[in-house]
């Protein structure tokens, strides 16, 4: 993917007036709807750095319309004050007049966070960037703003208005976050180093078989480790049986496992799925071997053969990428895995990153985030990158900057 855009550095910031996309979306606690994790929040200290001496207008979403944790922004406001020297302020409103009215009042050296941009149906829309030019969104909003900067990589996959419309209407950068993502990613995509190593869990298994696929066509991965349900669909694929419970529950992946098993015929070498388990039976954790899978509980975790034969990999790799944790770490005992996943890759002297909100955030528990490369704050953004797919977000700064150079020329 071209990543050719222009960076704050390209801009005057002093006294400008700059609508700053950032993602902040965070992890809610379920029964109080209080921010439980705000690494994203203070993903937007280098930028916002960048911007003290201009007039800033945030704006963000919080998970989707209908869901428990659609809330207002006002809590992430009250923490990314925490994290900039500007003072912050926020508004109930995105692009009402109370809004355009703060907007028009922001002095030098203010931040304005306006409200979850969700809230306004349109940017629910998956359009091109051209065609969302047209909604209020953007017709309200862009005539206030001299600069629009993109900062929410997380959200770079998904074409709504506010990411990927106002490059077409305002002279456009990518933040500090957005390079510093994208410059890891492009490591991996152009040169990795070698061997390299992708180590999959989680069990969003759809977004997972198109990296697998991409990485293994590209040549970009000598090795794919599996753990998590993606490991079990490509178990299933490869005639291992589970028990009646798991076996209902991979029905439901039936067209999945039939991606597997095309993919494993054609990469059976790179591809390394578990050879053992941790299952739950009677309240307790047993190891089981693949084989006798059929009999045994529900499976949790990778067992410690394989853990053993994972982290041997990683430590002979020179790049280790992963993304979504390989058992389900949040129950006691079946943590091992993902723990030692993590520990492994921690210690090693290889360009490693890890990404997916699960598995960053227990990084984080463990207090060993700072040894990666790079932790990524997305998870289905550096997937869709991984699986070779454009992010529409990149392609309209991608855009704006070609406008940019044009219109440079001709002055
Ligand atoms: C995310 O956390 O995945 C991003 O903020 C994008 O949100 P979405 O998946 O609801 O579009
Ligand atoms: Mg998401």
């Amino acid at each position: 993917m071209e990543i050719d855009y222009l960076t704050l550095s390209d801009f005057e910031k002093r006294d400008k007036r700059v609508l700053l996309r950032l993602d902040i979306n965070c992890p809610l606690d379920p029964t109080t709807n209080q921010i439980l994790d705000d690494t994203r929040i203070g993903s937007a200290k280098p930028t916002l750095d960048m911007l003290v001496d201009a007039r800033v207008a945030v704006l963000s979403h919080q998970s989707r319309p209908g869901r428990e944790d659609f809330t207002s922004l006002e809590q992430h406001s009250t923490l990314l004050q925490k994290h900039c020297t500007q003072r912050v302020r926020f508004i109930d409103d995105v692009m009402g007049p109370a809004a355009r009215q703060a907007i028009k009042e922001l002095k030098k050296g203010e931040v304005l966070v306006l409200d979850n941009v969700r809230l306004c149906a349109e940017e629910n829309l998956q359009e091109r960037g051209e065609k969302l030019t047209r909604t209020n969104l953007v017709r309200r909003l862009a005539p206030f703003f001299d600069l629009y900067v993109n900062d929410a990589f997380a959200a770079a996959h998904r074409s709504q208005a506010s990411l990927v419309a106002f490059p077409y209407v305002l002279p456009s950068a990518a933040g500090k976050l957005m390079e510093r993502e994208l410059g890891a990613l492009k490591r991996l995509l152009e040169e990795p180093d070698r061997p390299s190593t992708y180590v999959l869990g989680g069990a969003k298994i759809e977004d997972k078989v198109p990296v697998i696929e991409n990485i293994l066509s590209t040549r970009k991965g000598d090795h794919v480790l599996l753990g998590g349900v993606v490991g079990k669909v490509f178990l299933k694929a490869a005639g291992q049986r589970f028990n009646e419970n798991e076996e209902e529950e991979l029905a439901k992946s039936q067209q999945q496992v039939e991606k597997a098993k095309h993919i494993l015929a054609k990469y059976k070498k790179q591809i390394i799925v578990p050879s053992d388990f941790g299952t739950l039976e009677r309240g307790k954790r047993v190891n089981v071997p693949v084989e006798k899978m059929r009999g045994a509980g529900v499976s949790l975790d990778i067992g410690p053969r394989t853990t053993e034969d994972f982290a041997r990999i990683i430590n002979r790799s020179k790049t280790v990428v992963a993304n979504g944790p390989i058992g389900v770490f949040e129950q006691e005992g079946f943590e091992t895995g993902t723990r030692s996943l993590l520990e492994s890759m921690a210690n090693s002297n290889a360009f490693t990153v890890i990404g997916g909100g699960h598995l960053a955030g227990y990084a984080g528990i463990l207090g060993i985030a700072e040894k990666f490369s790079h932790v990524s704050t997305a998870g289905g953004a550096m997937l869709s990158l991984l699986a070779g797919e454009e992010l529409p977000a990149i392609v309209a700064l991608v855009d704006a900057a070609k406008r940019h150079k044009r219109s440079s020329a001709e002055s």
